[in-house]
């Protein structure tokens, strides 16, 4: 089959996924799959639209995303919640259905609050404002941006983020499994994966809020979070030969404000020895999470990848990620792009840390597994970084696979191998990554969707 058939059926299975609401298109399902329970991947995941909803950007149907981003504000609480079992003031849904009660049609959401595991989803609203900048950019439709339910509702998310908390790090606290990984895997604290959306919704608020009174407080709150965000993030998140050096040497137990060793590591938690026969010397890469005596030495791909497309990282930090993905590509990428997270956890580790999950044993799903929906990121990341050659590369090891194997949800083992023991086919951003992975290949002019140049 040639590629450009492959590429219509693709877009043929994804316009499958659309679900309308009172007649319009209003999201896509996440999947679906004959010969699984649908449990709620009959629904429209926030996160997961955001690869459709740049495609159809991209393709000239902003009207569902238009509709979506409408659809979801919505849904958005707007006001303090007295009782601690509702969602909070400003949190997006992690995902949403269709209802019809009396005849009349309706969108229930699920703010985690029937999630497996009640998990929180706080990468949702930092997504729906990322896509709400790429609306901007792609229609350039600033009406509705501007209007004030739409001011309001980014305003909302920014308290949220932003606004009264315990700790007092740049970095933004969220509980375990709010992010992509939506199990426990370790990723409660300042994980990564939400620090790069953070940074990049952040980015996106200043394009987005009107300079007006109203937003004066918020666009300062801003301004004076992104700085030490960078810095932070830059300086003790990023691991290469030098930073594993300095860390090595680190001193303990100091008090004060000046100390080097901020976060009082202690160097026996820290793989060295494993780090130093993985990471090359021209490779770096920003540590999955970062708190108190801990650095969590582990690779992942979202985090890291769109840290390149926010310029979180600078020039030589982001090439070096990539060398990374490069030089160890038969780890990161090997059959299927790419690992959502290297290396898995195992033994003692996967029992304590995942709770003994058996959907993620190693090298399975969250943990070590390969999620082709990554495919597009890795797509955009190289093409900013003018280093296309990987991308093609990875889409080419792609392709060989994802039609014939119906479009899997996630592969694995150590070098995704196999088709995901639990993963669900046709799924929606599987087959939506792919055909935004060759839009960012076939037309640089489309970063700018996802992009932000210049340091802040
Ligand atoms: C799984 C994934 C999550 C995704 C959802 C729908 O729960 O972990 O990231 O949003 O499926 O595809």
């Amino acid at each position: 089959m040639s590629n450009r058939e492959l590429e219509e059926k693709a877009w043929d299975s994804l316009e499958k996924s659309i679900i309308y609401h009172q007649g319009q298109p209003v999201g896509t399902i996440a999947a679906s799959d004959p010969d699984i329970a649908a449990l709620n991947y009959d629904q429209c995941f926030v996160r997961d639209f955001i690869s459709s909803g740049l495609l159809f950007l991209i393709r000239g149907k902003a009207d569902i995303v238009r509709n979506f981003l409408e659809a979801t504000l919505k849904l958005q609480p707007k006001t303090t919640q007295l009782d601690c079992l509702k969602p909070s003031r400003g949190l997006m849904p992690a995902s949403f259905k269709i209802q019809s009660f009396n005849g009349h049609e309706y969108l229930k959401a699920d703010f985690g609050d029937h999630a497996i595991g009640r998990v929180a989803p706080a990468d949702a609203c930092l997504w729906w404002i990322i896509l709400l900048r790429a609306y901007v950019i792609s229609t350039e439709d600033k009406a509705l941006v501007q209007r004030d339910d739409f001011q309001e509702g980014i305003r909302l998310i920014l308290e949220l983020c932003l606004v009264n908390r315990f700790d007092m790090y740049p970095m933004m606290l969220v509980p375990d499994g709010a992010t992509m990984i939506d199990r426990r895997m370790g990723l409660y604290g300042h994980p990564i994966e939400i620090q790069s959306l953070f940074f990049s919704a952040l980015r996106a608020s200043l394009d987005l809020l009107l300079p007006n009174p109203q937003n004066e407080p918020m666009l300062r709150a801003i301004q004076s979070r992104l700085r030490p965000l960078r810095m932070q993030l830059r300086d003790n998140y990023w691991l290469d030969s030098e930073r594993l050096n300095v860390i090595y040497r680190y001193r303990v137990e100091e008090y004060g404000e000046e100390v080097l060793n901020q976060f009082n590591l202690y160097s026996d938690s820290i793989p060295f020895y494993w780090l130093a026969k993985w990471l090359p010397e021209a490779g770096g890469y920003l540590a999955g999470n970062l708190g108190p005596s801990q650095l969590d030495c582990r690779f992942f791909a979202l985090g890291n990848l769109m840290a390149i497309m926010g310029s979180l990282t600078d020039e030589s930090q982001s090439q070096r990620i990539l060398n990374l993905i490069e030089l160890r590509w038969s780890d990161l990428v090997g059959q299927m792009p790419m690992k959502v997270c290297y290396p898995a956890l195992e033994d003692k580790e996967w029992r304590t840390i995942t709770g003994a999950d058996p959907k993620n044993r190693p090298w399975s799903y969250h943990n070590g597994g390969s999620w082709p929906v990554l495919l597009w990121m890795l797509a955009a990341a190289a093409r900013k970084m003018e280093r296309a050659e990987l991308a093609y590369h990875a889409i080419a090891v792609a392709e060989r696979r994802l039609l014939a194997d119906q479009w899997p949800e996630y592969y694995d083992g150590p070098d995704g191998r196999l088709i995901g023991k639990e993963a669900r086919k046709n799924q929606t951003w599987t087959i939506a990554g792919y055909l935004l992975a060759k839009e960012f290949i076939a037309d640089s002019r489309h970063l700018k969707l996802v992009t932000f140049e210049g340091e802040i």
